[in-house]
C-alpha cells in the first residue's frame, strides 16, 4: 500500500521533471542586434524570429526591389548588419513601412493664418 503510493509519486514527479527540462530548452535564437527599430518589418521579423528572420525578410525585400548587394544599405553585414548614413532613407524610399513615432509629429494641416484685415473693432475710450 506504502510502496504504490511512493511509486505513484515519483513517477509524478519523473513527468514533471521531464515536462520542465524539455521546455526549456531550443527556445535560443540569434536575437536581432538592433533593439530600438526604425522598420516595421524588421521589428516584426526579429521579435518573431530573431535575427535570420530578419535577414529572410531583408533578402526578399531586396529581390523585390532588384536590389544587387546588401552594401547597398549596410556598410558591415553580420553580425552587426551596421547601416549607411542613408539606409534607412533608401529603405524608406523603396516603400519600405517605418514605425510611427507616436505623437512626436506636428499635425498634417497648420492652423489657418490669422485674417490680415484689421477687423477688430476700435478700442472702447476710458
Ligand atoms: C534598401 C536598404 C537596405 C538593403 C539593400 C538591405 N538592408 Fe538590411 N536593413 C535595412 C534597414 C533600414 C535596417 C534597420 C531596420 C530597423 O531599424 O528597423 C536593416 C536591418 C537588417 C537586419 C537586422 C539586423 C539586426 O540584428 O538588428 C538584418 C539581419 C539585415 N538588415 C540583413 C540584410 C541583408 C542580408 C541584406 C541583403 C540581402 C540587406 N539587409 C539589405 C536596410 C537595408
Amino acid at each position: 500500500m506504502k510502496l504504490g503510493i511512493i511509486a505513484a509519486v515519483t513517477t509524478l514527479a519523473g513527468a514533471l521533471a521531464f515536462a520542465t527540462f524539455t521546455t526549456s530548452s531550443a527556445v535560443a535564437q540569434d536575437a536581432c542586434v538592433r533593439n530600438d527599430y526604425k522598420t516595421e518589418m524588421v521589428r516584426d521579423a526579429c521579435t518573431s524570429g530573431g535575427q535570420k528572420a530578419a535577414k529572410d525578410v531583408m533578402k526578399k525585400f531586396n529581390k523585390d526591389n532588384n536590389i544587387k548587394s546588401c552594401n547597398q544599405c549596410h556598410s558591415k553585414l553580420a553580425p552587426s548588419y551596421d547601416l549607411k548614413a542613408d539606409g534607412l532613407e533608401q529603405f524608406k524610399k523603396l516603400g519600405g513601412k517605418l514605425i510611427d513615432t507616436k505623437g512626436a509629429k506636428p499635425p498634417a494641416k497648420a492652423p489657418a493664418p490669422a485674417p490680415k484685415t484689421p477687423a477688430a473693432p476700435a478700442p472702447k475710450t476710458k
